[in-house]
């Protein structure tokens, strides 16, 4: 199992560039589901979720060939239905296969994904919305067994806002005889950018980036052509480690509006964040200031920078609550902080972050994608030495993040 040592108190100087954002090309392999045919997707990070993704989508039948930051899909035959439960719980964006393949083939045997680190992480509204669409939805023996001979427009509304549960439903309303409104749909800049996708392969969609998305059935899709969008998070987390380490950086493609909630509490951290010409420039100050936040669907401050947050938090000069709002369980980063001598008292869904004057390395263990990112972004901050163990974790999101660090001055490396 790799681990990354890292030898902080270096402050980053220079330049960066984010890769395509996971969670926006993990929809996009799967909404190829519905076309059949060749399609090419461009800026494609080389992520292991990137590679399970592909592995999956060839065990449905599909051609799948992934060349620098390219990927072919050639979507023609499909041989079977089945997204088995050893892809699934792998990653748990296997369950958006579903609308599509129902879309496409009338039938799709899903495994449940089961629970993860941060949370239970139910998919019951995407269930409930394929069947106000007319689906016969079945569970047994761990599987979802979902059957439809056409799905049929409706209107769903979700009680939460979910991600993946919008952009499954979504795929899967592009085929259905008549329209579907989506009502509290994720307004997040993934859902908006397949939305776009579909658009171009011929889907009549309105209203994505919005909580009310409406889309009118049509009878056959072609293949897609398209580039994903730059990774916010990823983004974001550089911001985090330059704010951590007195950095002063530049980002390249980020697409500004993406992370606006992040910007401005960065701003209120005492952060200089600011985007000239296409780039973030970014300059961390002498000591971070506290500041409270709280974790809510988009444009709110995104749940995946609230343990990244949290490592800035953790050196800042006096006491931040940060309030995790999303995921029951997403502080699982908070026991590897302490190791590092941060001061961190959790109740329920609040963590009190009181600020100390510098964190000390220390061997820490990744339990998940975005707390191993801020275990990097302390070990960068911290004086000492850090050693991350379990970077899988870290190689699900993150595209050659030590290259990228190393290029800023970061002392890091990993260790095989
Ligand atoms: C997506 O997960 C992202 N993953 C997550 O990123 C991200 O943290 C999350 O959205 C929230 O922004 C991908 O896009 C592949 P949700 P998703 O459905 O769609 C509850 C990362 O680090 N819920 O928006 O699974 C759920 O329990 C990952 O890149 C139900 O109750 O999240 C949670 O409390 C982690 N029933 C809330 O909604 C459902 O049917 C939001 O979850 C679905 C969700």
């Amino acid at each position: 199992m790799d681990k990354i040592e890292i030898t902080g108190g270096v402050r980053l100087k220079g330049e960066v560039t984010i890769s395509g954002a996971k969670n926006a090309v993990l929809p996009l392999m799967t909404a190829t589901i519905l076309s059949s045919g060749e399609s090419i997707i461009n800026n494609i990070p080389q992520l292991r979720d990137v590679m399970t993704m592909g592995k999956l989508l060839a065990h449905l039948g599909f051609g799948f060939h992934l060349e620098n930051n390219q990927i072919l899909l050639q979507t023609k035959k499909i041989t079977s239905v089945d997204a088995p439960y050893d892809f699934v719980k792998t990653m748990r964006a296997s369950v958006l296969v579903l609308g599509p393949l129902l879309a496409r083939t009338g039938r799709a045997r899903v495994s449940l994904p089961g629970g993860c680190a941060i949370g239970a992480r139910p998919i019951n509204l995407h269930i409930m919305g394929l069947e106000k669409m007319g689906a016969r939805v079945i569970l047994s023996e761990g599987y979802i067994e979902a059957k439809a001979k056409r799905l049929k427009g409706a209107t769903i509304y979700f009680d939460i806002p979910t991600v993946t549960g919008t952009e499954n439903l979504m795929m899967a309303a592009t085929l259905a005889d008549g329209t579907t409104l989506l009502e509290n749909a994720a307004c997040e800049p993934e859902v908006t950018d397949l939305a776009n996708a579909l658009i171009s392969m011929g889907a009549d969609i309105e209203g994505a980036g919005t909580s009310i998305i409406r889309i009118n059935g049509v009878n056959r899709l072609k293949p897609l052509i398209y580039k994903v969008i730059p990774d916010r998070i990823e983004a974001a987390t550089f911001i985090a480690a330059a704010a951590a380490t007195q950095g002063d950086i530049k980002i390249n493609s980020c697409k500004p509006g993406h992370i606006d909630a992040i910007v401005n509490k960065m701003t209120e951290a005492g952060v200089k964040a600011l985007h000239k010409n296409d780039k973030f420039i970014v300059k961390g100050p002498e000591r971070l200031s506290s500041i409270d936040i709280k974790t809510m669907p988009y444009p709110g401050f995104p749940t995946d920078m609230q343990a990244q947050f949290m490592a800035m938090m953790a050196i800042a000069d006096s006491t931040s609550l940060i309030t995790e709002s999303i995921f029951e369980n997403r502080f699982m980063h908070v026991a590897e902080l302490r190791r590092m001598g941060a001061d961190i008292k959790v109740e329920g869904s609040t963590a009190t972050v009181k600020g100390v004057k510098s964190l000390k390395g220390a061997p820490v263990m990744a339990t998940d994608l975005r707390a191993s990112a801020s275990l990097v972004v302390a070990g960068l901050a911290a004086k000492g030495t850090t050693v991350i163990d379990r970077v899988y974790h870290l190689d699900r999101g993150y595209e050659k993040l030590e290259e990228k660090l190393k290029m800023l001055g970061a002392k890091i490396r990993r260790v095989k």
